[in-house]
C-alpha cells in the first residue's frame, strides 16, 4: 500500500505530465508552422515522452491496487514570441516538474512509502537528463544561430519516456 497523500500527488502527477505532453507539442506547433521540421519532430518526441510518463505513473498506482482517475491538461497555445521564449517555456516547466519530484520523495520518506522511492528516483533523474537537454536547446537558440542550420545540432531524445509500463 501506497500512503493516501502519496497517492494523491501521484495521481495529480499524472495530469502534470499529461499537461507537458500537451505543452511540447504546442512547441513542436510552433517549429512546424515555421517549416523547422527537425525542431518539431524533436519537440513532438518529447511530448510523447510526457505521455510515457503519465502512463508511467498509472501503471505504479493500478500495481498498487489503486485506480487512478485522470487529471484534465491544460490547455497549450502554440503563441511564443520567438523560438527562444518557446524553449525558455520548456525550461521553466522541466524545473517546476524537478521540485515536484522531489515533494514527492520527501512525502515517500516521511509517509514510509518504500515502494515508491524506486519510481520516485527514476523520474528524479529523468529530471536531471531533461533539465540538461532543455538547457542546451535554449543555449543553442540563444547563440544567434540560423534555425535551419542549427537542426543538425539538435539533441537524439534519450529513451526515458519510452520505459513506460516497465514497473521500474
Ligand atoms: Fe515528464
Ligand atoms: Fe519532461
Amino acid at each position: 500500500m501506497i500512503s493516501s497523500t502519496l497517492t494523491k500527488a501521484l495521481n495529480q502527477q499524472i495530469g502534470h505530465e499529461l499537461s507537458a505532453h500537451n505543452h511540447y507539442l504546442a512547441i513542436a506547433v510552433y517549429f512546424a508552422r515555421r517549416s523547422l521540421d527537425g525542431w518539431a519532430a524533436f519537440f513532438y518526441r518529447q511530448a510523447e515522452e510526457e505521455r510515457g510518463h503519465a502512463l508511467k505513473i498509472v501503471d505504479f498506482l493500478l500495481d498498487h491496487d489503486v485506480a487512478p482517475f485522470i487529471p484534465a491538461a491544460k490547455e497549450a497555445r502554440p503563441n511564443f514570441a520567438d523560438a527562444i521564449e518557446a524553449v525558455a517555456s520548456a525550461v521553466k516547466a522541466e524545473r517546476t516538474v524537478t521540485t515536484q519530484f522531489e515533494a514527492m520523495m520527501a512525502i515517500a520518506h516521511q509517509e514510509n512509502d518504500y515502494r515508491a522511492v524506486p519510481l520516485l528516483h527514476w523520474f528524479l533523474n529523468e529530471q536531471i537528463e531533461e533539465e540538461a537537454t532543455m538547457g542546451k536547446l535554449h543555449d543553442l537558440v540563444r547563440s544567434g544561430i540560423n534555425l535551419f542550420q542549427a537542426q543538425e545540432y539538435l539533441p537524439t531524445p534519450h529513451a526515458g519516456g519510452e520505459e513506460a509500463g516497465d514497473g521500474a
